[in-house]
């Protein structure tokens, strides 16, 4: 079996917790590291969280870097009330074991894709993409040296969840997604569109609950509190099967079974300028009006085979 060599470029973050236990629990990833950048919460907790969760996972083999702790341009925007203070929900923080790596995230990526044959490492950014901006910058040559950059990030039909128009990750530092996109790099947007359809039901949080390992505990747990969130700050509608989205597994989902995921080229370009629409993603499907389709965009998500693999990567490991 090809493992495919992967970074994860994330904000800890409930739903980025429930991504790295989806990655730290499959085997088919070689997971070369986790590079933490501001965004939910500022950068020294989102990489104090991932070490957390590395811990949990028993994960200790992968090396975890801290990054940019500010937007390229803008000031520092954080999303505490749909993560917690603390950013893993209601997970009392503790200090992990093993300390960050040396260096910055943006460097370890740079090292860590021009050190490897070309195309053969994919990079999964769940948060802002400063530390992928930043890296670009450093490294024009990486751009053509990276294999599939799959996105958390982009709003279209759905609309927005940061505001009318704009979806999180890119609002709070969209001169970097306007950057990292502008370089032609392989990227593969999973926006609200498709994450939208991907719940944490009832019954998927209970199943992950059953399974009784720290790591399944940890992902339930952070749906638990994103469950709570959604009926007090968004809404729930009198539907049985309703749930929070988790928005941060889908990239990572796709790396390990693409099937579950319907994708559509296209150009996609952020709005920079504007108050009103900042970080929306203008998503241009027709080659006649774009050009060239350099992108993808998710048009659609098997939310239940999302989550049979999220509990496929948490269940109990049987001792040999
Ligand atoms: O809009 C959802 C995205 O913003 C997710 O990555 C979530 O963790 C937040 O960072
Ligand atoms: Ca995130």
């Amino acid at each position: 079996m090809t493992r495919q060599a992967l970074i994860i470029d994330c904000d800890p973050g409930v739903d980025d917790a429930v991504a790295l236990m989806l990655a730290f629990g499959s085997s088919e990833l070689d997971l070369l590291a986790v590079t933490a950048v501001g965004g939910n919460v500022p950068v020294e907790k989102t990489a104090r969280n991932a070490r957390m969760l590395r811990q949990i996972a028993g994960r200790l083999d992968v090396p975890v870097f801290m990054g940019a702790d500010r937007p390229l341009r803008r000031e520092p925007a954080g999303a505490g009330e749909f993560h917690g203070a603390e950013g893993l929900g209601d997970m009392t923080p503790f200090e992990p074991d093993a300390p960050c790596a040396e260096g910055h995230a943006a460097d370890a990526i740079i090292e860590l894709v021009m050190g490897r044959p070309e195309e053969s490492v994919a990079v999964a950014v769940l948060g802002p993409l400063t530390n992928l901006a930043l890296a670009l910058r450093k490294e024009p040559r990486l751009a053509g040296r990276l294999g599939p950059v799959a996105i958390m990030g982009g709003a279209r039909s759905e609309g927005g969840n940061i505001t009318a128009s704009a979806e999180f990750n890119i609002w709070a530092d969209p001169e970097a997604a306007a950057e990292v996109l502008a370089t032609g790099c392989d990227a593969v947007l999973f926006g609200l569109d498709a994450t939208h359809q991907v719940r944490a039901t009832e019954a998927r949080i209970a199943a992950l609950e059953a399974a009784g390992t720290p790591m399944a505990d940890a992902a339930a747990s952070m749906m638990r509190f994103s469950q709570r969130v959604e009926r007090r700050i968004v809404g729930w509608p009198s539907l049985s099967e309703w749930g929070p989205p988790v928005h941060d597994p889908c990239p990572v989902a796709w790396l390990l079974r693409p099937d579950l995921f319907q994708l559509k080229p296209c150009r996609i370009a952020v709005e920079t300028e504007s108050e009103l629409t900042r970080g929306h993603t203008a998503v241009e499907f027709r080659p006649s009006v774009a050009g060239s389709l350099p992108h993808r965009w998710a048009v659609s998500a098997d939310a239940e085979g999302i989550f049979a693999l999220i509990a496929g990567a948490v269940r109990p490991r049987r001792t040999i």
